[in-house]
């Protein structure tokens, strides 16, 4: 992927101000017919320059694998490119360590051009969102993923207007479909069912 020299600088500036570290970019095939989002990068992924190269890296490519698809079938990037972090300290350590947290509005605002270009450059058929901070960035600044996961929406996407700071409707309208992020499963085993309950009907739309 190409991305301007000018949307990079911009997105590495924006993004200053926060608690956040490193910057991973997306990847997969340009253009590409479906392109996964996801929320940001962990500490594994920062390590190693590649989303989803950790713990839910590991469940991504389960869940790619129940979909009969590998990494070179879509592009896979995140709404935030740098890792979100907080100080915390676990009961028993000696020392306080960076603990990964959701990326907050401005952090999301910060890289919205970039994802934007991103989604017009590989120009996918299908966006396939992974868990509710892709779900409030593309879709619903508001909503709930819980009540959509799994649907097929055909609906234009949120791309964020720099003149004017604002989040507004594309004209083109996408399949854009909404699943679990992978790492949910760790936070609450029982919904496995669920994830692959919604896998088998993006299979059925696919
Ligand atoms: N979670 C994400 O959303 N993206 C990654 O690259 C890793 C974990």
């Amino acid at each position: 992927m190409n991305i301007p020299e000018d949307v990079m600088k911009r997105a590495k500036k924006n993004i200053e101000p926060f608690d956040t570290e490193g910057f991973v970019l997306g990847k997969g095939p340009v253009p590409a017919d479906i392109i996964m989002v996801g929320e940001a990068p962990g500490e594994n992924e920062v390590y190693d320059g590649e989303p989803f190269t950790g713990r839910a890296g590991k469940e991504l490519d389960k869940q790619l694998s129940y979909l009969g698809w590998t990494r070179d079938d879509v592009y896979i990037t995140s709404v935030v490119r740098s890792r979100p972090y907080k100080w915390e300290k676990r009961p028993n350590a000696a020392e306080k360590r960076k603990a990964n947290r959701k990326p907050n509005k401005k952090e999301v605002r910060a890289h919205a051009e970039l994802l934007d270009v991103q989604i017009a450059q590989a120009d996918p058929k299908v966006i396939l969102l992974l868990g509710g901070v892709a779900y409030q960035r593309l879709v619903d600044e508001k909503g709930k993923i819980s009540e959509v996961i799994g649907e097929k929406l055909e609906t234009p996407i949120l791309t964020y207007d720099r003149e004017n700071d604002a989040f507004v409707s594309s004209e083109k309208e996408y399949i854009v479909i909404p699943l679990y992020h992978p790492a949910a499963v760790f936070y609450n085993p029982g919904i496995r069912d669920s994830i692959y309950e919604s896998l088998d009907r993006l299979k059925s739309y696919l």
